[in-house]
């Protein structure tokens, strides 16, 4: 499903972002075409009314949801983002936000997710759809899994960004063991390709696979005080 967004189109065509003087900066960091076309679908066909995206970079992901949004005729988003030196990279997002005319559905927190999160949910602060693809560490990735399933509505989604890296993947192994949540098939194909041989077959070998990867909660359990101390 193409993405009725000529800004973004551009911006993911050419790899190149436009800043409020006219200029350009490099395209670095964002999710390919694949993964923002299956994003759109799902936020087209599910219809959130509160998306959280953790990681906002240059905007890509940001203006995907957005869009999706915007044709939904509902909906809000809130981007977490602390941009560690490159406050470049913040400005022309916004930039190109505004320049979509999205800006109305949108709120930027400037700063970093593990101190964002729990405020959201100390404030009662509720989501149907978080996208995850933020700091990728272990630490980072299971914090940012960790409050988004408090966050996150039944029937809402948890999407993680980069699924095949290690660290990803062993927050994604809990999420299947330790809570209720099941795989969607948003269309994207199972790759497993690495650097080399070597990383391919770890990759095979450890079921790490994917670029996006995105879960339904279907329920709110979640073990309970004293639960693992029988095993
Ligand atoms: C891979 S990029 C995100 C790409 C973006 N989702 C897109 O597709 O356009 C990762 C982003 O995570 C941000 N980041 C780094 N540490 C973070 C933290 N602790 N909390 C939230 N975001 C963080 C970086 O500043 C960077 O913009």
């Amino acid at each position: 499903m193409a993405i009725p967004n000529p800004i973004l189109n551009e911006i993911i065509s050419s790899k190149k972002v436009e800043q409020a003087d006219g200029t350009h900066l490099k395209l670095t960091s964002a999710l390919s075409l694949e993964e923002c076309e299956a994003l759109y679908r799902v936020l087209r066909e599910r219809k959130p009314k509160r998306v959280i995206e953790i990681g906002m970079a240059y905007g890509v992901s940001g203006l995907t949801i957005l869009t999706a949004l915007e044709e939904n005729g509902e909906g809000t988003l809130t981007s977490v983002d602390p941009y560690p030196g490159w406050e470049s990279a913040r400005k022309a997002a916004l930039h190109n936000i505004e320049r979509a005319g999205l800006s109305a559905r949108h709120t930027h927190i400037h700063d970093a997710s593990e101190r964002v999160l729990p405020k959201l949910c100390a404030d009662g602060e509720r989501a149907d759809f978080v996208h995850i693809d933020g700091h990728h560490g272990f630490d980072h990735a299971f914090i940012d899994f960790f409050y988004a399933d408090l966050l996150v509505n039944v029937g809402g989604i948890i999407a993680f960004d980069d699924s095949g890296w290690r660290s990803v993947n062993k927050v994604i192994r809990y999420l299947l063991r330790h809570r209720k949540y099941q795989e969607l098939d948003v269309g994207l194909p199972r790759e497993y390709r690495g650097k080399n041989p070597l990383v391919t077959l770890s990759k095979r070998l450890e079921g790490r696979f994917g670029t996006s990867r995105h879960f339904e909660k279907i329920d709110a359990w979640a073990a309970p005080f004293n639960y693992h101390k029988n095993f």
